[in-house]
Formats: structure tokens, C-alpha cells, sequence
């Protein structure tokens, strides 16, 4: 029984075999090599959807519960939390082990065997340089790979199998720079004639959920409300109204637990003291049909939109007939240039760390959907202007590379 490679990623994720000496995407969809990893619950039918299937429930406006991002609480408190999803009490620990499942019955069904087996993909970071939590997130997803029926569990770093999947001349220093939707991860390694060696690892907790969320709010949000003025309840003047829940309501993975009785009746109050009603009216009706991630999902398709050069807009119709929000590659560069920054500063640090100086770098293989963005591979080329850029397909890179790793796990 060969050892499966899994690529559970924050928005994708990917399955893959050996097939003969290559590595071979098993389409979890029919001629599809990565599953969004998102889930809906059916309110109606009670059947749970994956991936693109969930994505059109949602988009299509079924009732339901639709979740996604959820790599992003492992490791926290709410993973454990009791919560009612598509009518039944659970945990989205118990969520992840079911999208984890979807993707082991997946396979075995294109193979016709089972497979217990698995060597997946981690994050160098989970979530933060604090040790004790990014332990505690490594253990629970290996906690929801047995509950999804996985009795053989290995973790490879996500960056280290880009660099396996993209070999290595001798003697030649590489640096993978993978972003993705939820983390940054770097790899230096160096091509020794037929393996490579891994000089140095390391993560950053942001990725492409975090410049919808920085979009979204600077977009979006503010013609919900955000930033705008309330008058004062008792005595004069106006004050800026919270931003707590417009930042929730912009991060995809919390986005699902605000649709609570407490936000709507905050924002009830707030509409009667705000001196613009008419966004608040938005807001509650967002609220009240549980439009956050439908809105979420316009902001990431302009952003991807943009990115290509020609102008995009977020469409908004439905929360209002006709609002839509243009957003240019310039709003790009203005809203995720930081980000872009703090991702290039990563990589010459991953490489300093390696002991190299940036002259010895030869090339640059960029991985994960956020590396396509222009900010991103910019800042990170200013910085390291000597190396060749390498593309390698951004999506299935990394779950190439734990296939070739897998199988080694095999032979030995
Ligand atoms: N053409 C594009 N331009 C910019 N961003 C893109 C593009 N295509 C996809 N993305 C973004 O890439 C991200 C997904 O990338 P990817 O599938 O590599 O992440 P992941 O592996 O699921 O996440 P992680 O590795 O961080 O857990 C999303 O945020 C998506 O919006
Ligand atoms: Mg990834």
C-alpha cells in the first residue's frame, strides 16, 4: 500500500502518488489536480459539499453553513469549541477530519486500495515564532489525520518538498519562496549532484487570506460602516464606531461565527445612533442573509483580477443592486506593498540564516498562489536581484515533491 502525500492547504488542497518515477495529482474533482478546501452543509438536503461543489452552494446561494481557511485554526482555542454546524453539535476539528476524510475515500476510490498511510505537507509556522502554540497546532492536525482514518502519519515542511519536487544541479544554492493562503514558508536548500540538502527553514504566519482581509477593509468595509461616525449615546459629539467585527467579518475563517443574535442586535443599536443609517442598513442585511463570505470570495477574485494588469471590480450586488467597487493594481501595490515587504525581508533573512551571502544564490523557485502576485514576486527580486526566478506550477509543487519524498518513505 503506497504512502499517500497530502498538500492540506489554507484555500487548496492537493493529493498525489507516484506514478512510475513521476509524481501523479489524483484529482480529488474529475480533471482537477487541487480541491479547494472548503466544505458546505446542505441546510436542506443535510448533505455536505467539498471543494468547487461547496464554493457554487455558497456562490449560488443555498442555505447552509460554508466553511473555509480552516488550516488557520489549528492550534487555537476555537478549534475545540463546540459550535452547531449543518444542524448537529461539532467541532471544526471534527470539520477538518472530515475534509481530510473526503480527500483519503477520494483517492482509495481512484485506486482501489486503501490508503493509511499519509505524508503531508506543514507549515514551517503554523501561526507564530511561539513554539508551544505551533506544537499544539502540528498535533492537532495530526490528530484530525487519525480521526479521518489515517494510521500511519508523517509531516514534511511545505517548502523542503517544493525544493525535492524542483531538484537541483550540483553545487547550486536554491531559495523556495511559497506563499500561499494562510503562510509564507522559505526553504535554501542545494542541489549535491543526484538529492538536495536543506540549508535552512523558515515561516511567516500570512498569505493570501490575509491581503483579502486588508482589501476587504480597505475596500469594502466602509461601505458597511467602518470608520465611520456614531453620535454619542449620552452627551454630545460622535465617536468612530468599533472595528472589531469588520475585521472579523473580513477574515474567512471567522467569518462563519458572527452571524450570532449579539452582532445583529449591536448592530441595530448602532444603526439608530449613526450618522450615516444607510451603511448600517447594508451591514444588518449583511448580517441577516450571511453575505460575509460571499462578499470575501469577490474581494479574492478582484484581487486575483487586478493582479493581471487590467482593472477589476468587487462586485457587491448582492448586498446592494449595483454597488460594485473598482479596485486597480495600483490599490494593489498601496494596501499589500507592506506585506510584500515583510515576505521579501523573510526570504534574505532565510538566506542569511543559511550563512550565504544573496551573490550565492542561483536561483529563486516560486511556489503558492500568493507568489503570483506582482507586489509580492517585486519585493522579493528587488532584494535578491542576482537569482534566476524559477516557476514551478504554484499549485501542485509542493504535493510533487511529498509524493517523491513519500515514496522514498516507501522504499527505505
Ligand atoms: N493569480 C493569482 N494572483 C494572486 N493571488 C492568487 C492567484 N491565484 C491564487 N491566488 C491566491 O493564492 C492563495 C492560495 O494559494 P495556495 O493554493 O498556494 O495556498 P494554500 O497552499 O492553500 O495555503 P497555505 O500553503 O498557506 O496553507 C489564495 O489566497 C488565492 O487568492
Ligand atoms: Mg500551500
Amino acid at each position: 500500500m503506497p504512502r499517500l502525500a497530502v498538500d492540506f492547504g489554507t484555500s487548496n488542497t492537493a493529493a498525489a502518488l507516484m506514478a512510475g518515477n513521476r509524481p501523479w495529482p489524483v484529482p480529488l474533482e474529475p480533471g482537477e489536480a487541487t480541491l479547494p478546501t472548503a466544505l458546505f452543509f446542505d441546510s436542506h438536503t443535510g448533505a455536505v459539499l467539498f471543494g468547487r461543489r461547496a464554493v457554487a452552494a455558497l456562490i449560488e446561494g443555498r442555505e447552509g453553513r460554508f466553511l473555509r481557511a480552516l488550516k488557520s485554526v489549528l492550534g487555537t482555542p476555537l478549534l475545540r469549541e463546540q459550535r452547531m454546524i449543518g444542524g448537529a453539535r461539532t467541532t471544526l476539528l471534527e470539520v477538518v477530519a472530515r475534509f481530510l476524510t473526503h480527500v483519503r475515500t477520494g483517492a482509495e476510490a481512484q485506486v482501489r486500495m486503501p490508503l493509511t498511510a499519509v505524508l503531508s505537507g506543514r507549515p514551517v509556522i503554523f501561526r507564530s515564532r511561539d513554539e508551544a502554540e505551533n506544537a499544539q497546532a502540528a498535533r492537532d492536525l495530526e490528530e484530525a489525520y487519525r480521526m479521518a482514518g489515517f494510521t500511519d502519519i508523517a509531516f514534511m515542511a511545505e517548502p523542503e518538498a517544493a525544493a525535492l519536487a524542483s531538484g537541483g544541479a550540483a553545487r547550486d544554492f536554491g531559495l523556495v519562496v511559497d506563499i500561499g493562503g494562510g503562510t509564507s514558508d522559505f526553504t535554501v536548500f542545494r542541489g549535491t549532484g543526484e538529492a538536495i540538502e536543506i540549508v535552512a527553514s523558515q515561516g511567516l504566519k500570512l498569505g493570501g487570506t490575509d491581503f483579502d482581509r486588508a482589501l476587504n477593509i480597505d475596500r469594502v468595509m466602509p461601505l458597511l460602516g467602518l470608520g465611520s461616525q456614531l453620535r454619542r449615546e449620552f452627551g454630545p459629539g460622535t465617536t468612530e464606531a468599533p472595528r472589531a467585527l469588520f475585521n472579523d467579518l473580513a477574515t474567512w475563517e471567522r467569518i462563519p461565527f458572527q452571524y450570532t443574535p449579539e452582532n445583529r442586535r449591536a448592530v441595530a443599536q448602532m444603526a439608530r445612533l449613526a450618522e450615516q443609517p444607510s451603511l448600517w442598513a447594508r451591514l444588518a442585511d449583511v448580517l441577516e442573509l450571511e453575505l460575509a463570505h460571499d462578499i470575501a470570495h469577490a474581494v479574492e477574485g478582484a484581487k486575483i483580477a487586478a493582479n493581471t494588469g487590467a482593472g477589476a471590480a468587487i462586485g457587491l450586488t448582492m448586498v446592494e443592486r449595483g454597488l460594485t467597487v473598482p479596485l486597480t493594481s495600483r490599490d494593489l501595490g498601496r494596501v499589500l506593498g507592506g506585506f510584500a515587504e515583510d515576505i521579501a525581508a523573510a526570504a534574505v533573512e532565510t538566506v542569511s540564516q543559511a550563512g550565504l551571502p544573496p551573490q550565492a544564490l542561483t536561483r529563486i523557485v516560486m511556489v503558492g498562489g500568493s507568489s503570483l502576485l506582482g507586489p509580492v514576486e517585486d519585493a522579493v527580486r528587488a532584494r535578491l536581484p542576482g537569482a534566476v526566478l524559477d516557476r514551478s506550477d504554484p499549485f501542485t509543487a509542493i504535493v510533487d515533491g511529498l509524493a517523491i519524498a513519500a515514496a522514498r518513505m516507501d522504499a527505505a
